[in-house]
């Protein structure tokens, strides 16, 4: 019998992948992508907002890996594919993409307009879904296989009021998520949703600064604590990691509990 690959290697290893963070310059994605990094992937930085992808992209070059950066408004969907391209170009092909960015726009149900809905819709879902077609497309034609990771969040499985479209976009995305993972198996490509409960951050700010918000955001967290990036961060490395080599089509719920009860 030969070694365990248990003792073999580390196997949350990425040294040498090629991934994409979309939303990289600030709040879970830049945790994710500083967590990928430092796992020894080289990293594509996606977001509008250029001086934080540099500002990122620094912090990678310090774990020693390479960074390259395009800023780009991903609902502008002609530019998904070129952008892709010239990442794939960049860092030698993608093996991992994390789709990451995301908006929400809190409303009651009464409120929302259609410019709102259309705008949550655009990037949560729509944007999210071309990257992934893209990206698809290029790990395909590598064949060797990857990884697609997509930011949902519990609320893609429980309802929250004045998040009708944001509830909507996560719910789909999910769904997406397996979708991708029954047609892109038999490529090895392995697609996944990370859920996350309230993180604390640049999106959450406001609602979070409201006592009485926090105290129901709290509510049904069996941890009594909200997310740090780091938290969300850790599943997505698992997830791209040879430690989930049989994991394909799941939402993993990184919610403290939310969902259990
Ligand atoms: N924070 C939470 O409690 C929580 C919980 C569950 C799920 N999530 C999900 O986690 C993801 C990250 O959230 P976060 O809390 O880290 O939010 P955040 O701090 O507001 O970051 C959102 C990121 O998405 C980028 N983005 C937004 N619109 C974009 C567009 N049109 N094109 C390209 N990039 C765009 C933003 O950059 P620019 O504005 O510079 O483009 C930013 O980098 C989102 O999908 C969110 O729904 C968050």
């Amino acid at each position: 019998m030969g070694k365990p690959k248990t003792l073999e290697k580390n196997m949350f290893d990425l040294t040498g992948k090629k991934a994409v963070v979309t939303g990289a310059g600030r709040g879970i994605g830049k945790a994710v992508a500083l967590g990928l990094a430092n796992a020894g992937a080289d990293i594509g930085l996606v977001s509008r907002s250029e001086p934080e992808l540099n500002a990122v992209a620094e912090l990678v070059k310090a774990c020693g890996r390479q960074a390259v950066v395009a800023a780009s408004d991903l609902t502008e969907t002609s530019d998904i594919a070129p952008v892709v391209n010239r990442l794939a170009r960049d860092l030698g092909g993608i093996d991992i993409l994390v789709n990451n960015a995301g908006v929400n726009i809190p409303q009651d149900a009464v409120d929302v307009t259609e410019a709102a809905w259309d705008s949550v819709m655009a990037i949560n879902l729509k944007a999210a879904f071309f990257m992934a077609q893209a990206v698809g497309k290029i790990m395909i034609d590598q064949g060797r296989g990857g990884r697609i990771i997509n930011m949902t969040s519990q609320t893609g499985s429980v309802a929250l009021i004045k998040r009708a479209a944001y509830c909507a976009s996560k719910a789909g995305l999910n769904l997406v998520t397996k979708v991708l993972a029954m047609e892109w198996g038999p490529h090895e490509i392995l697609v996944n949703a990370v859920a996350p409960t309230f993180v604390e951050t640049e999106m959450t700010k406001d609602m979070l600064a409201d006592p009485q918000f926090r105290e129901y955001a709290l509510a049904k967290n069996i941890l009594k604590r909200f997310g740090t990036t780091d938290d969300v961060a850790g599943a997505v490395i698992y997830l791209s990691s040879p430690a989930a080599n049989l994991v394909t089509g799941h939402v993993l719920m990184v919610d403290a509990g939310w969902t259990a009860h």
